[in-house]
């Protein structure tokens, strides 16, 4: 697309030099019929190949090629009245026919596309948005959800502690935990917010990124509705021949516990850079929650079972859009920006 735009703009030079040369009705006409004429005239031409240009891309060119006609236009006919060149009070130099400059238009940030679409699909699937604080308790982001004070996210070189029993919280499951309080079973909600890790920041990490969570507790849940749920999310979110995996790994608050795989979206299987040649991409982590959850929140483990999950939204973004530094989601600049 930047080549036909950067042709017309040429075109347009052109135009204007070959306007300013004719300097009689004949070198006019000769002018009309060459650049403006319904057969032979090579705005037209371009009009014309409209058609052949790719659909995404017809639009903005035929923008520019209409408005590139219509200066032209304008352009000759002033030429043709003779009143271009004829004295006036503006100041020299100045093309007064000329676009103005198109005024830059706000959008949603690519990682809130990204969780507009989760969202969309969740509450598609029957999942209700539920949020919790992004201050929480150690109690509610760790204890409850099994995580022993031996665990290496409770140190504070991990985590970012503002009093003994009181952090940021380093993950969305505590709304789990909140939501489970707060609610009889059964409970079906998702939890997007924002979660932050005492990290170096580099090209994958960042101190505060965003997770949604999910969150299914009812009678007779197994791993197979967590399965059927995640490639049905995985088949919306990445395209319907997305095939999912589950990969056995470990987390305090579910047991089972899993890791799961999307088959990979840029190269669908085959193997590739962005899946490392494996043709798999891990996007979250997921398991059946752990009985002993279960049991913190009042809920009786052996009439109640659960699954949840987690992913990351900046990973996924990342992802979608082939984006190799986490740190532009962070910087705002416009360069970056204006192509989501
Ligand atoms: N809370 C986990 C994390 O931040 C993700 C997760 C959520 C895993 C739910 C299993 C179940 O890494």
């Amino acid at each position: 697309m930047p080549g036909l735009i950067e042709e017309l703009a040429q075109l347009r030079l052109m135009a204007e030099r070959e306007l300013a040369q004719a300097d009689d009705p004949a070198a006019l006409e000769a002018f009309r019929v060459s650049w403006l004429g319904r057969k032979a005239g090579r705005v037209t031409a371009v009009l014309r190949g409209l058609k052949d240009v790719p659909i995404e891309e017809r639009a903005g060119i035929g923008d520019a090629a209409n408005q590139l006609k219509a200066n032209l236009t304008a352009l000759f006919e002033a030429r043709l009245a003779g009143t271009v060149g004829v004295s006036d009070d503006r100041p020299a130099g100045l093309d007064y026919s000329r676009p103005g400059l198109r005024p830059s238009t706000g959008r949603a940030h690519p990682i809130t596309q990204t969780l507009d679409r989760i969202l969309e699909i969740l509450t598609g699937m029957g999942f209700t948005p539920v949020s919790g604080p992004e201050v929480e308790t150690v109690e509610n982001n760790f204890g409850a959800l099994n995580i022993g004070p031996e665990h290496p996210s409770r140190q504070p070189g991990d985590t970012f502690f503002l009093t003994p029993d009181v952090l940021l919280r380093t993950h969305t499951s505590p709304v789990q935990v909140r939501a489970m309080r707060a609610q009889e079973p059964p409970i079906r909600i998702c939890c997007p917010g924002r979660v932050y890790r005492r990290e170096a920041v580099d090209a994958t990490h960042l101190c505060e990124f965003h997770q949604v969570e999910i969150l299914y507790v009812d009678r007779g849940v197994t791993m197979r509705d967590l399965k059927g749920c995640l490639s049905t999310f995985a088949r919306l979110m990445f395209g319907a021949d997305t095939r999912t995996r589950l990969r056995p790994s470990y987390f305090p608050f579910v047991e089972p516990g899993a890791e799961v795989d999307v088959t990979c979206f840029l190269c669908r299987g085959s193997g590739c850079r962005v899946c490392k040649g494996s043709g798999w991409i891990e996007i979250l982590g997921a398991g059946m929650v752990h009985p002993r959850v279960l049991a913190n929140v009042g809920y009786d483990p052996d009439v109640w079972t659960g699954y949840a999950a987690g992913m990351g939204v900046e990973r996924i973004t990342m992802l979608r859009h082939g984006v190799t530094d986490i740190r532009y989601f962070q910087e705002n600049d416009l360069r970056f920006l204006e192509q989501f």
